[in-house]
Formats: structure tokens, C-alpha cells, sequence
């Protein structure tokens, strides 16, 4: 596309993780295509790490067109959409695989463009993986975690989850959970594997159960006045970026979760616990009457076609 006379789009693009994880190579890769193909048209400016804004301050930037950009996981949007707490049941989907097939059925569709009315345009899912449970003690039964405290991002579900073994669940901005496990304030916390080595930053021992219990993917989204006012050219190469971001970021996110998983094991701090199936099924009978506690909230409905990607 040719250069324009006028000054570029700026698209700001804020996010909390470091730029080494799907979510961070996701962003940078945006800015990069658009830096190839839409040159003076729009720029692309990208903040990691919550440098620019974190969890506590992005969606009203977001919504204040301070920045155009944000991927926030799927747990971070209770307020604006309670259906997409769907996600966050915990041992609903068997694996990464059917959390995609999920994505790309029409009740999460309509999800995506659930909140455009709000201000909140999705543009797209984009995958991380499953979460593991980790803490300061190994957890092979549930009743290990009872008692302790576990950092969860802002979502009730998740906090169900961790009543259900008798633990107590603290919300914290991704950016302070590193700093309270070492203060000691929180015992565990739950995340995928390319997270993981981010939230134990300083902690000399931690133990990592291998529970894959819960999903952590992230919907990419912009402000919907922003997006709409963008010219009709400018806006369908972007949907055309968007698109290949999206498939690159969706194949690439679980082998580098899995690369991520081996070199956190390999460095020596961190002792894996695998679960017996007798176990894993133990966390499970716990955690599964959750579904049924959240089920009118998310609607019987979306629950019900979240259950059915399992079965192929
Ligand atoms: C978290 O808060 O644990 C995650 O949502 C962080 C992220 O963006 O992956």
C-alpha cells in the first residue's frame, strides 16, 4: 500500500507478559507486518510487561482509546462479558486442541463480538495453553492445597476453583505475583508453563503439578471506535494481518509452552509432580461441581457447546 501524505495510525498495543511468550512474539509480529505492509499508513508501538498499562488500568485505557491494543486473557473480562467465564471451568476441555475447536464454533463467535456495543471490539483468540498449579510445596492430592493461598487473575470461577480444595484465592495484577510469592503472601499460583518462569522470578524452590486442570488464552482486542474509523483500505490489509498473527501465534503457542516447560525443569529450581490418573482424577471430582455453580451466569447454553469439543 502506498505511503499517505497525512501522519500514520498509531496503534498502541499494550500488554503484561514478557516478549518471549505467544502473546508477546504475537504482538511483535503484528508490529512487524504492519511495519512491511502498511508503512506510513500505520505504526505500531508495542509495551510489554506492563510497562505502559497493566491489569488494573488497561481495559479503561483500552476504552479510552489511550491505547488501541490489548490481549488480555479470557479471565480478565467478567465485567464486560460474563458468558466468556466459560473458559475459565476448570478440567472442561481435555486438551489445547479442543479449546480450539471451541474457539472457532459460533457460540464463541458471538462471544468475540459480545462487547462491541461496550466498546470492546475481539478481533480474535489467541492461544497460550493450559495451566499447571504451582507452589512452595509439592500438591499431589487437593487436600495439599488446603489452607494455602493461590494468586488468581480477577474472576470468580477461579476463585471457586480454589474453594473447592479449601484454599483461598487472591486476586493480583500478573505484574505483583512474582513479588508476593516471595514475600510469602501467596503460596501458589496457576499458569501456563510460558508464565510460569515469570510468576517464580526469585523463589528458590517451587514445585510445578502437572495438573493441565485449566485454560489461559487470551482474546485480542482494540476499541471499537477506534477500529471502525480506521479507512475501509487501511482496515482490510489489517484484518489480513490480524488473520496470519492469529494462525502464526494458535501454532506456534504449545511448542512453546513445551520448550518453555523443558527449560524451567532443565534450570534446576523447579521439581515437577506428575500426577497418578487415581490423583488427577481426586482434583477433578473437586473442582468439576464448579460448572454447575456458574452454569446460569454463563448460560446453559454455552456451556453445553463448550462440553461437546471434547467428543471426536
Ligand atoms: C495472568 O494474569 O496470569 C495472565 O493473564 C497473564 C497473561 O497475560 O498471560
Amino acid at each position: 500500500m502506498a505511503a499517505q501524505a497525512s501522519e500514520p495510525i498509531l496503534i498502541k498495543f499494550a500488554h503484561v507478559v514478557g516478549d518471549d511468550t505467544p502473546k508477546g512474539k504475537g504482538a511483535l509480529l503484528f508490529q512487524k507486518l504492519v511495519r512491511e505492509r502498511l508503512a506510513g499508513a500505520v505504526e505500531v508501538e508495542v509495551y510489554p510487561n506492563s510497562t505502559l498499562v497493566g491489569d488494573a488500568d488497561e481495559m479503561q485505557a483500552l476504552l479510552e482509546n489511550k491505547v488501541q491494543m490489548l490481549a488480555p486473557s479470557l479471565s480478565k473480562f467478567t465485567e464486560y462479558s460474563p458468558k466468556l467465564e466459560v473458559f475459565d471451568l476448570p478440567f472442561l476441555f481435555d486438551d489445547e486442541a479442543a479449546v480450539s475447536r471451541f474457539q472457532k464454533r459460533e457460540t464463541s463467535r458471538e462471544l468475540l463480538r459480545s462487547m462491541a456495543g461496550r466498546g470492546i471490539y475481539g478481533l480474535a483468540y489467541w492461544n497460550n495453553g493450559l495451566k499447571q498449579l504451582s507452589a512452595n510445596q509439592p500438591l499431589r492430592d487437593p487436600t495439599d492445597a488446603a489452607g494455602l493461598a493461590f494468586r488468581i487473575q480477577p474472576s470468580s470461577v477461579l476463585e471457586a476453583q480454589f474453594a473447592a480444595v479449601d484454599a483461598k484465592a487472591v486476586r493480583l495484577p500478573f505484574a505483583d505475583v512474582s513479588k508476593a510469592m516471595q514475600a510469602g503472601t501467596v503460596q501458589g499460583t496457576e499458569g501456563p508453563w510460558s508464565n510460569i518462569r515469570g510468576q517464580n522470578a526469585g523463589i528458590k524452590q517451587s514445585y510445578v503439578t502437572e495438573t493441565n486442570h485449566g485454560v489461559l488464552n487470551y482474546m485480542w482486542v482494540t476499541n471499537s471506535e477506534f477500529w471502525t474509523s480506521i479507512p475501509f483500505a487501511v482496515r482490510s490489509e489489517l484484518d489480513n494481518i490480524v488473520l496470519e498473527v492469529t494462525q502464526t501465534v494458535n501454532a506456534e503457542a504449545a511448542s512453546m509452552n513445551q520448550r518453555e516447560r523443558e527449560q524451567i525443569l532443565a534450570n534446576g529450581s523447579t521439581t515437577l509432580v506428575t500426577l497418578t490418573p487415581e490423583q488427577r482424577q481426586a482434583w477433578r471430582a473437586k473442582m468439576q461441581p464448579v460448572w454447575r455453580s456458574f452454569e446460569a451466569q454463563i448460560g446453559s447454553d454455552v456451556l453445553r457447546a463448550a462440553m461437546t469439543v471434547n467428543r471426536r
